[in-house]
C-alpha cells in the first residue's frame, strides 16, 4: 500500500481506539492490537501460563486503624504515618469510619455505568482537562503514543453543588450513590490531613494550608480495567505519580495496583473494604520532599474485570502550592518551586506525561534537558 493509502487506514484505527478499551472489547479481541503493546522493558512480567512472575510476596503495606487515631494511643498512629509516607509512599486505612454499603454501592453503580452502551458513556468524552465531567480512555489519549488498558470516568466532586448537575443521570442512582461517596471520602480527607499535618508537627489549627485544604479541590477518577486476552504485553496504567496532596483509593477485589519499593515493581494486596491512600506530589511538596509520592501503576489479567476509585485531594484550584514555611529554616531551604494548577495543565498539554516528570521540574536546581 501506498503512504497515502494506509494514512486514513491508520486514522481509522485511531478511531477505533479512543472509543476506550471497554468498547473494544465488546467488539471483540482475541488479541492486543499494536496499539496498546509497551516496549518490552516497560511490560509486566509473565510466564507462559499467564501467570506473573512476583519478586516476592504481595506487598503488605503498614495498616492504619483509623479509630486509633481517636484513642490514647494516637502519638504511636502518627508515628507509623509517618513512617509510612517516608518509606513506602503509600499506606492502607482499616476501620476508617466509611459503612461497607457506601463503598459496595459506588464500586456496584460504577460497574453499572461501564456496562451502558457506548453512546451513553461517550456523552461526557472530552478534551477539556477542565470539564466537571471526562470520559475517557488510557492516560491521556491525546498525547500516550502507547495505549494503556483502561477506561475512566473523572468527575469534580468539591464544591459538590456546583458539580453535582453535571454528573451523569445514568444509571438512575448514580447520582446520589456517588454524591454520597464523595462526601464521605471528602469527610475522610479532612481527618487524613489532621494527622498528617500533625505527622509532620504543624499545628493544624489556624494553619493557612490546613484552611486552604478543607476547601480543597476533589477528583474522583473511577477505573474500569476490563479483562485482557494477553495482560503480558500492555498495562491498565503506566508508571506516575498522582497529582494532589493525598489520594483515597478504593479497589475491588481484584489486584492490579503496583508500586515501586526499593526499585521492584511489587503488588499492593487488596484488603477488602479499606482504602489504600498515597502521597500525592503536592504533599511532598508541602512537606518539602519529606514524604515522597511514589510511582505505582496498574496490571491488568486476562479473566477478572476490575474497578478502582480513586478519589484525589488537593489545594483549591487557585492556590500556590509551595513547601511549608514551617519547616523551612536556613538548615532547611526550600527545595521546590512554589507551583500552580495553570503550570501543570501547560505542562501535561506540552508533552506525554510519564514517571514523575512534573514533581522533578518542580524541584529547585533542576535543569530542564
Ligand atoms: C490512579 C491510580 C490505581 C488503581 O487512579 O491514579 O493510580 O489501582 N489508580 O486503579
Ligand atoms: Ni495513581
Amino acid at each position: 500500500m501506498s503512504p497515502s493509502m494506509i494514512a486514513p487506514v491508520v486514522e481509522e484505527e485511531n478511531k477505533k481506539y479512543q472509543r476506550g478499551v471497554k468498547h473494544l472489547c465488546e467488539t471483540g479481541v482475541t488479541k492486543v492490537p499494536t496499539k496498546y503493546i509497551w516496549p518490552e522493558p516497560d511490560r509486566p512480567i509473565f510466564t507462559k501460563s499467564d501467570k506473573l512472575i512476583k519478586p516476592k510476596q504481595n506487598l503488605k503495606l503498614p495498616i492504619i486503624d483509623f479509630a486509633e487515631l481517636f484513642g490514647p494511643t494516637r502519638p504511636h498512629v502518627l508515628r507509623t504515618i509517618a513512617e509510612a509516607c517516608e518509606t513506602y509512599g503509600f499506606f492502607q486505612v482499616v476501620n476508617h469510619g466509611m459503612e461497607g454499603d457506601v463503598s459496595r454501592n459506588m464500586i456496584e453503580v460504577c460497574k453499572r455505568f461501564f456496562e451502558l452502551p457506548y453512546e451513553e458513556r461517550s456523552k461526557y468524552m472530552t478534551s477539556d482537562m477542565s470539564a466537571p465531567v471526562r470520559y475517557g480512555t488510557s492516560f491521556n489519549q491525546s498525547k500516550d503514543n502507547v495505549f494503556c488498558w483502561r477506561d475512566f470516568l473523572k468527575l469534580l466532586a468539591h464544591p459538590l453543588p456546583d458539580y453535582l448537575p453535571y454528573w451523569p443521570t445514568s444509571p438512575s442512582d448514580f447520582r446520589s450513590l456517588a454524591a454520597t461517596y464523595a462526601k464521605e471520602t471528602k469527610e475522610m480527607f479532612g481527618m487524613m490531613v489532621k494527622a498528617i499535618l500533625e505527622s509532620l508537627e504543624i499545628d493544624g489549627d489556624g494553619d493557612e494550608a490546613a484552611g486552604e485544604l478543607e476547601e480543597g479541590s476533589q477528583l474522583v477518577v473511577v477505573n474500569c480495567y476490563p479483562p485482557c486476552p494477553e495482560p503480558e504485553l500492555t498495562l491498565g496504567m503506566p508508571p506516575h505519580s498522582d497529582y494532589g496532596f493525598l489520594t483515597l483509593l478504593l479497589q475491588d477485589d481484584v489486584e492490579g495496583l503496583q508500586i515501586l519499593f526499593r526499585d521492584e515493581w511489587v503488588t499492593v494486596d487488596p484488603i477488602p473494604g479499606s482504602f489504600v491512600v498515597n502521597v500525592g506530589d503536592h504533599l511532598e511538596i508541602f512537606s518539602n520532599g519529606r514524604y515522597k509520592s511514589v510511582l505505582h501503576r496498574v496490571l491488568v489479567n486476562s479473566t477478572k474485570p476490575r474497578i478502582s476509585v480513586a478519589s484525589l485531594h488537593s489545594f483549591p484550584f487557585t492556590s500556590v502550592v509551595k513547601p511549608s514555611p514551617k519547616l523551612i529554616d536556613e538548615q532547611n531551604p526550600p527545595k521546590y518551586m512554589e507551583t500552580d494548577f495553570s503550570t501543570f495543565l501547560q505542562y501535561v498539554s506540552s508533552r506525554e506525561p510519564k514517571w514523575k516528570n512534573f514533581l522533578e521540574s518542580r524541584k529547585i536546581g533542576h535543569r530542564l534537558k
